[in-house]
């Protein structure tokens, strides 16, 4: 039994999520957390709304908001997004939280003692017209390093180096097109050079991390700068140091507190059990294991910042020092990140309408379907388009005909024939061969699981599902009226391996993994739900907020990643379809509709 700490990317508050979000960090990180949580271990699975910085303030002046009152809004469709999917975390918080301002002042203030916060007087960017300061995201212009004419001022997307705004080719301002003019500004750089072997340590010990991401993390290192970890802007948290704290228009880099978030919720999380130390066990350690979920753009912050804001606050950088209350951090175990999910080609962009929301696609298919299709399917560890005519495809001929069928076959067979599951008498060899393939299921399957290889771990258990449906057709039961006991050996047999693959799809399709148990009798939850609560702000009574979290228990609510025993005299009654046929039309009613978009 370890301790497993899932730490999923904090989505922006500036929108809905759309398919490509849940594709990278939401549907991979809950497939893990739900089988490791099967398999025994104490998994924390912790999240929330990334509500500071530049895209928030951007997007609240356009709809003529405050930035709270959009975060606001935002947090609780994102909070409903989620849950609608089924991803369980124990705790989905956000970042504007008394608790999460604590943390992450406490964070900057060791750091800063430990001396790795450098101050320094640079250019930045103003929009001329207007005087204000330009975010970095909003400057755009020709990458210096790979020649990428659309780099934004805070990176480039086509090469996925780290840039300031003073360093691309000309430049221009992304809401007027103007040219931003530069004048100096005092802020605080993260002093990233004083880490590269600490880092570097850490990293080649990395062995088992998806190559791409280890490669992209290793060549971080060679070129490392200091990085400004303040901003001129009004919104955020405060730079908590005498002289910085009372200035209304500096704050900390929302990304500096953006990954802070893993730990503060994690703090929040052992508040709320009452047992405020609780997090502790999956952070000083030194042998739990933490994995980070996330989409490729975001591995940068995962392996090379956030590593180093641990290092600096434990004092272990080139330049010593020690840890403050939260004591020695422990660094990712892994950074698991995937790559993107695209439609026809082109990145999703809510901007362009290129865009499938999670709601809008929710409303219209199962949420099964949607997990089913982005962990057979989604960008593990490439590029990939998603299609409508891929989606009725995969749904149609795996997930209904191949699965679903199986089921439903099964449970009608069982409930006309005996109305309860039969007790086997005689088992064949045949029989027997099809229950230590699905029963192997647990080893090979959950040894993928563990990789983080979704898919694979999918085919794999489809593939058990066509051994199942081939035993049906060659042992024929309807033909096996005029042999009862043969009958009920066969039913008995299908019925345990219907239970065996139920339990082995479970991570991946929750919601009818409970269908599917329920169909067969089964009582109580084996794959339970994550719930919205509204809670009250820890350290400031007037303030609630919506949180996700649930009751993940093995044994109580959950059951456990072994076979199920298919208990004779259980119960059958006439089954329902658990999944739905998607009619031909489909594919074109989804392509008019994102035409009229
Ligand atoms: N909000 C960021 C994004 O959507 C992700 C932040 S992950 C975090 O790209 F951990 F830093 F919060
Ligand atoms: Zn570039």
């Amino acid at each position: 039994m370890s301790r497993i700490l899932s730490a999923v990317a904090w989505p922006y508050a500036n929108g809905p999520r759309h398919i490509g979000h849940v594709a990278g960090f939401g549907v991979p990180s809950d497939v893990f957390s739900r089988y490791m949580r099967m398999a025994g271990h104490q998994v924390l699975m912790v999240s929330g709304t990334d509500e500071h910085g530049t895209p928030i303030l951007v997007e609240a002046e356009r709809q003529g908001l405050t930035p709270q009152q959009l975060a606001d809004r935002f947090n609780r469709i994102i909070v409903e997004d989620l849950t609608s999917l089924g991803l369980s975390y124990d705790l989905f918080t956000r970042t504007t939280t008394r608790n999460h301002y604590a943390v992450v002042q406490e964070m900057f203030r060791t750091v800063h003692r430990n001396g790795y916060m450098i101050e320094k007087t640079t250019l930045g960017a103003i929009s001329p017209s207007t005087g204000r300061t330009l975010p970095d995201r909003y400057i755009e212009g020709t990458c210096p390093i790979c020649g990428y004419d659309g780099a934004r001022g805070d990176q480039c997307d086509n090469c996925g180096n780290q840039l300031d705004p003073v360093d691309l080719i000309n430049p221009r301002s992304r809401i007027n097109g103007e040219t931003p003019t530069f004048v100096e500004s005092t802020h605080f750089f993260l002093d990233l050079p004083a880490f590269v072997p600490a880092l570097g340590d850490w990293l080649r010990t990395r062995v088992d991390w998806r190559p791409n991401v280890l490669k992209f993390s290793l060549n971080l290192l060679d070129d490392v700068r200091p990085r400004a970890m303040t901003r001129d802007i009004d919104w955020g948290i405060p730079v908590p140091l005498p002289g910085w704290e009372e200035n209304p228009n500096k704050r900390l880099y929302v990304w500096f507190d953006a990954v802070i978030g893993y730990l503060s919720a994690s703090i929040e999380w052992a508040r709320r059990t009452g047992d405020p130390e609780a997090w502790r066990a999956w952070w000083n350690d030194g042998e739990a294991l933490s994995y980070y979920f996330m989409g490729k753009d975001n591995i940068t912050f995962h392996s090379q910042i956030w590593p180093a804001e641990l290092l600096g606050y434990a004092g272990k950088g080139d330049k010593g020092g020690a840890p403050g209350i939260f004591g020695d951090l422990d660094l990712p175990t892994e950074v698991v990140s995937s790559e993107y999910l695209n439609v026809d080609g082109q990145q999703f962009s809510s901007s362009r309408g290129v865009v499938i929301y999670v709601r809008d696609m929710l409303s219209r298919y199962q949420p099964d379907a949607l997990r089913y299709y982005l962990s057979i399917a989604g960008p593990e560890s490439q590029d990939v388009d998603f299609t409508w005519a891929e989606f009725k495809r995969r749904t149609n001929d795996e997930l209904v005909a191949g699965w679903g069928n199986l089921v439903n076959r099964v449970a009608t067979l069982v409930h006309k024939s005996f109305g309860e599951i039969p007790a086997p008498t005689a088992p064949q060899p045949v029989d027997e061969a099809l229950l230590v393939a699905t029963r192997s299921g647990f080893d090979t399957v959950g040894a993928h699981l563990r990789e983080h290889r979704n898919r694979a771990a999918l085919t794999e258990a489809m593939r058990l599902v066509q051994e199942a449906n081939r035993y049906v057709s060659e042992t024929e039961p309807w033909k096996l009226k005029s042999d009862p006991d043969r009958l009920a050996t066969v039913l008995h047999t299908t019925t345990q391996a219907v239970l065996d693959l139920n339990t082995l799809l479970s991570p991946f399709l929750p919601f009818s993994a409970q269908a599917v148990h329920e169909t067969f009798g089964g009582r109580g939850t084996i794959a339970p739900m994550p719930r919205i609560e509204e809670v009250t702000d820890l350290d400031d009574a007037s303030r609630t907020y919506p949180v996700i979290t649930g009751d993940y228990r093995l044994g109580e609510t959950l059951a456990p990643w072994a076979s199920p025993t298919a208990m004779p005299g259980t119960p059958v009654g006439k089954p329902t379809p658990v999944f739905t046929k998607l009619d031909d039309s489909v594919v074109e009613d989804e392509i008019a509709r994102a035409r009229q978009a």
